[in-house]
């Protein structure tokens, strides 16, 4: 049994909220002028993605998002995180907008205020326009330079009725993932490559945080960044050192820069790659947030390992640790920590946590019901550290569940079920999961709290 949700410990204002992502749940690839992606290249090689899925279809929210609006509001959500494709908008990555693509997220916004839904807005989650990743992607500074234009593009569009943005999506993974392991788009497997893209994914967050406040004045503008808490798998000094190399490679490469400190020394020897940097660069990169976005769903314990990648640490199973389906450690404790860390340690004075959530083989009951025990244990454990962080003084604003729907899930495909509502692909069809209604309720009941 996990322990009673401390409800009064979230402020009458926190927003409780679910989140998605563009090339994960809309489909619709090549409507309305949509220019390819990598994603929709990268899921196109052999072998690299799980049973061969691809985005074109998804979770046909391009065409259902009334209906799925409807979901959130079943759910008694009142924020929805979203992303905005790029190619979209801007198809070619510069050059000529597409008022189509722009029309499109301009009558979700509408729809969802109607429903009484704010939106955060995410423009950057991973889905480059495959024209930009031609000359060079993330590895050349121009691109940088276009996000920030199609930021202003995007923010003057919707910025008379969106004020949350975030600029980026986890930028650790577009850069060591998709440059460094090879296992998302682009699938480069180069350290020269991996680092430069980590600059310029931080420069072009700087950039297009100017581009966004400029184009639309009362814009509240974040970055969405993903951590673990790195623990040694044992007091060996070689594993010790081990964690803090997975810390600097993890969690300060992306965290020291944005609040103010600057790439940190020991992982820039580490990777030993020149930085291309510009007079002027790190003040963008440090420009003050209007908040901070945390996507936390494990931690990691690692050990020394000199003959492995970069940062030459592996990690470690722990014998008996429950995990989930996508074999990730489960530990809310470290969802607590890192909101803990981001307060004091860097001086975050506004959080939420943009993403947490789990992965589980769910199955249709014969009544029909999508019964997820273990995801709505891991809903709750991860809500009652997030009240437990909140009683330290954290200032959390809220909380988006990831995800509303089931969906692509990048590599892995559809296999990997994160949805508080399943989706049926053959047929389309959403189920709202026990987890769902868990969360529905919780909603609810802090809701009630208040009105009293
Ligand atoms: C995060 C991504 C998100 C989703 C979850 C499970 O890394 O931001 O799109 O795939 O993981």
């Amino acid at each position: 049994m996990s322990e009673p949700l401390d409800l009064a410990a979230f402020p009458p204002s926190f927003a409780w909220g679910t989140a998605t992502s563009a090339y994960q749940i809309e489909g619709a690839v090549a409507e309305d002028g949509r220019a390819p992606s990598i994603w929709d290249t990268f899921s196109r090689v052999p072998g690299a993605i799980d049973n061969g899925d691809h985005g074109d279809t998804a979770c046909d929210h391009y065409h259902r998002w009334p209906e799925d609006i409807a979901l959130m509001k079943g759910l008694g959500t009142d924020s929805y995180r979203l992303s905005v494709a790029w190619p979209r908008v801007v198809p070619g990555g510069d050059g000529p907008v597409n008022e189509a693509g722009l029309d499109f997220y301009d009558r979700l916004v509408d729809g969802l205020l109607d429903a009484g839904i704010t939106p955060s807005v995410t423009l950057y989650h991973w889905d480059l326009p495959q024209a930009l990743q031609d000359r060079g992607g993330w590895t050349v500074r121009e691109t940088a330079e276009h996000l920030a234009a199609y930021a202003g593009i995007v923010a003057e569009r919707l910025g008379d009725r969106v004020t949350r943005w975030a600029t980026l999506n986890e930028p650790l993974c577009s850069a060591w993932i998709g440059h460094l392991e090879g296992r998302m788009a682009p699938g480069l497997t180069d350290l020269t490559a991996a680092v430069r893209a980590s600059y310029h994914l931080l420069l072009g967050h700087g950039l297009a945080t100017a581009a966004v406040r400029a184009a639309a004045p009362g814009a509240r503008v974040g970055l969405v960044t993903n951590h673990s808490t790195v623990a040694p798998a044992s007091t060996r000094p070689e594993d010790v050192a081990a964690a803090a190399r997975m810390d600097g490679h993890t969690n300060r490469w992306w965290l020291d820069p944005v609040f103010g400190r600057g790439f940190p020394a020991d992982m820039r020897e580490l990777y030993g790659v020149e930085l291309p940097e510009r007079q002027g660069d790190m003040e963008a990169v440090a420009a003050p947030l209007d908040w901070h976005g945390l996507n936390y769903y494990f931690p990691v314990t690692v050990a020394d390992d000199p003959t492995g990648p970069v940062p030459y640490a592996r990690e470690v199973r722990l014998p008996g640790v429950p995990r989930t389906g996508m074999d990730w450690q489960i530990d809310a404790g470290g969802l607590e920590a890192f909101l803990l860390r981001l307060t004091e340690d860097y001086g975050a004075r506004r959080l939420y946590v943009t993403e947490n959530g789990s992965a589980f083989p769910d199955t249709t009951g014969p009544d029909g019901e999508v019964h997820d025990p273990e995801r709505t244990r891991y809903l709750e454990e991860h809500l009652a550290a997030c009240a437990r962080a909140l009683r330290k003084g954290v200032p959390l604003a809220g909380y988006y569940a990831w995800s509303l729907l089931d969906n692509f899930e990048w590599a892995y495909g559809y296999d990997k079920r994160f949805g508080l509502v399943h989706v049926d692909y053959a047929t389309q069809r959403r189920t709202v999961k026990t987890s769902g209604r868990r969360y529905a309720e919780i909603v609810a009941a802090h809701r009630a709290l208040h009105a009293r």
